[in-house]
């Protein structure tokens, strides 16, 4: 496997191939949001003895308000850092390379799980699943820039060598890009010059806390329902991220979830091709994928260039190794 079986540089970064496992809450491995030894265990099984270039790991709330589930995992204060460097300890011995995943889901949790308010870019939406209860003031977007840009820290504290920003699947930072959930009238609201706006402001606090260890931003780049996010927000989105410093856009879709019915496999090659004229750095694309043939073919082909690989890594955390023995 020529194109999956080859290194890739990422920012300061090396990785030893192009196989990614990408974020996936593991509902219930976590323990009031700390690392526990199961959820060691379930990494290092999926690191597949390095096999697996890159680990994103599931995603973990910056702040109680922010919270998405119950028994999330947590970097919302310094407690959480003991565990996860125990995870990173671990990880780095199989050689793979380990990034957290960080997210605040803005309004779409429930007051009974983080005991506030959900809060998003407007009370109104088009999208029936969210609906916030509080509309988001000047101080809750500044303490929302604040919560990315500690989290981010301790991440590094922790030993990961990158930090991922989720803005996919209906959460904040993918409310405020999408036009379905962002109504807003001030500067966050509108174009898409304003509607990334908040993550121009979290991009630059990220980058300012971690210094020269990478920073990737999770894009949900298209909603695949009238009136929501296009190819067009994806690429001028794209753009701007690039420009303010961001080392690798991961690829998956926005509102309506990571899947999708209207396309068979590589869900989102439409976008990465698209948003591969626009910019340099590399770009990850998830979604589903499930043989190391299909991936390879998109990596030559230059659809991305790196490639995630979710259920399928769940089904066999073998996966990596016996892809890339395949033969072409
Ligand atoms: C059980 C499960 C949990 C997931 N949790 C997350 C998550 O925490 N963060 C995220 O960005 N995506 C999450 N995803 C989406 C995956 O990262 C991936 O985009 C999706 O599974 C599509 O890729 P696949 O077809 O290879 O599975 C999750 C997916 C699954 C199946």
């Amino acid at each position: 496997m020529e194109y999956l079986g080859s290194p890739l540089k990422i920012g300061r970064m090396t990785v030893n191939n192009r196989i990614v496992l990408p974020p996936m809450a593991t509902a219930g491995s976590s323990d009031d949001g700390k690392v526990t030894e199961q959820l060691i265990r379930y990494y290092l099984e999926k690191a597949d003895g390095g096999a697996t270039g890159l680990i994103i790991t599931e995603h973990a709330f910056v702040s109680q308000e922010g919270k998405a589930s119950d028994r999330q995992l947590s970097i919302a204060d310094d407690s959480a850092i003991e565990g996860l460097k125990a995870l990173t300890e671990a990880v780095h011995v199989e050689g793979s390379k380990i990034a957290a995943q960080i997210n605040h889901a803005g309004g779409n949790t429930r007051r009974e799980l983080t005991g506030l308010d959900p809060m998003g870019p407007s009370m109104q939406t088009d999208f029936p699943k969210i609906q916030p209860e509080r509309e988001m003031t000047g101080e809750d977007i500044d303490k929302v820039v604040c919560d990315f840009a500690e989290s981010a820290k301790r991440a590094v504290r922790a030993g990961f060598d990158a930090v991922e920003i989720h803005s996919a699947h209906g959460y904040l930072l993918n409310q405020f890009y999408s036009p379905l959930s962002n109504k807003r009238s001030d500067a966050y609201g509108g174009p898409i010059e304003n509607r990334v706006r908040l993550h121009l402001r979290v991009i630059q606090a990220v980058r300012e806390a971690v210094g020269e260890i990478p920073v990737f931003l999770r894009l949900g780049s298209i909603d695949t329902v009238p009136g929501g996010s296009t190819i067009k927000d994806a690429v001028d989105a794209s753009v701007l991220f690039e420009k303010a410093g961001i080392d690798l856009l991961d690829i998956s879709g926005g509102l309506t979830g990571f899947i999708r019915t209207d396309v068979q496999s590589a869900y989102f090659a439409d976008v990465t091709r698209e948003i591969k004229k626009h910019v340099r750095i590399p770009i990850l694309l998830t979604g589903g994928i499930s043989s190391g043939r299909e991936a390879e073919a998109l990596l030559r082909e230059g659809a991305a260039d790196l490639i995630g690989v979710g259920r399928a890594m769940l089904r066999d955390s073998k996966w990596s190794e016996k892809a890339l023995a395949e033969k072409e």
